[in-house]
């Protein structure tokens, strides 16, 4: 097979580990891009030497800022070439009832769960149609499909990664380049860890199948997307969420 640079954002944290992880297993090279106030990098490169992903390359940035992207996919490009595969994964919760949510807790999840998907894309998006191939895919949610009482701001902004992602790829289909959604349910990951115990097992409840997914569930759906094989899927939104909710 070809060997791909893939760039995953957000890439240390529970489900962007899995995805690197599962698109280093199906032999593309991988560019890990975190947030650099995450202090735990050289901890996380031991992590996945041990787990035997020797080869991450890393960058640093914030991707609600445009440059920020500029600079991480530049320095992607320098190490790796140029990016073919574009894994839109970074994303904050802020989650408070509407009544007493306050502006910047809603313009910190649009800037960093759907502005980054502009600022990211922007970067790689026209060179991938220039060489008539490429992959983009972007994580929304369960909850940007259902709704989530609690979570106005990241609903909406998960709900934009759906109308962006149908948009990018209306207008890349013919070039090569396809664009998808995977909206993943509840998955075991620090983000949903944090949610207090007795919300969390009424959640866990309402899902069918009774668990919560396992990071690598999201993680080989990130694979299977960037694969030859998915050549013909695009503007899709791929629901994983045991159940929970079906469009
Ligand atoms: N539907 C409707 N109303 C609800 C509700 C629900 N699911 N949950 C709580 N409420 C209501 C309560 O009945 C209560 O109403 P009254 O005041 O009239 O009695 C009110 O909300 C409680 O509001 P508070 O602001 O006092 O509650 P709180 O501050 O203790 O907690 C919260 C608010 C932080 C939003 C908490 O409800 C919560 O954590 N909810 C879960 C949100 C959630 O699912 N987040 C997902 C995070 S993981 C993720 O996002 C990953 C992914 O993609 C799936």
């Amino acid at each position: 097979m070809t060997q791909r640079v893939a760039l995953v954002t957000g890439a240390m944290g529970g489900l962007g580990t899995a995805i690197c992880q599962e698109l280093a297993k199906a032999g593309h090279k991988v560019v890990a891009s975190y947030h650099p106030q995450f202090d735990n990098k050289e901890e996380w490169l031991k992590e996945m030497a041990a787990a035997g992903f020797n080869d991450f390359v890393c960058v640093a940035g914030d991707v609600s800022s445009l440059e920020d992207c500029q600079k991480m996919v530049a320095e992607a490009e320098a190490a790796c070439g140029q990016v073919d595969i574009l894994v839109n994964n970074a994303g904050i919760t802020r989650d408070r009832m509407f009544a007493k949510m306050e502006k910047d807790g809603w313009d910190a999840v649009i800037s960093t769960n759907l502005t980054s998907l502009f600022n990211m894309s922007k970067q790689v998006s026209a060179k991938m149609a220039e060489r008539g191939w490429g992959r983009i895919i972007n994580i929304s949610s369960v909850n940007g499909v259902k709704g989530q009482a609690g979570q106005t701001n990241y609903s909406a902004a998960k709900a934009g990664v759906i109308g962006f992602t149908k948009a990018l790829a209306a207008e890349l289909a013919a070039k090569g380049v396809t664009v998808n959604a995977i909206a993943p349910g509840y998955v075991a990951t620090k983000m949903v860890m944090a949610i207090k115990p007795e919300v969390l097992q009424t959640i866990v409840d309402s899902v069918p199948m009774k668990r919560l997914a396992k990071p690598e569930e999201i993680g080989g759906a990130c694979a299977y997307l960037s694969s030859e094989l998915a050549g013909f899927m695009t503007g899709a939104t791929m629901n994983i969420n045991g159940g929970l909710y079906y469009q």
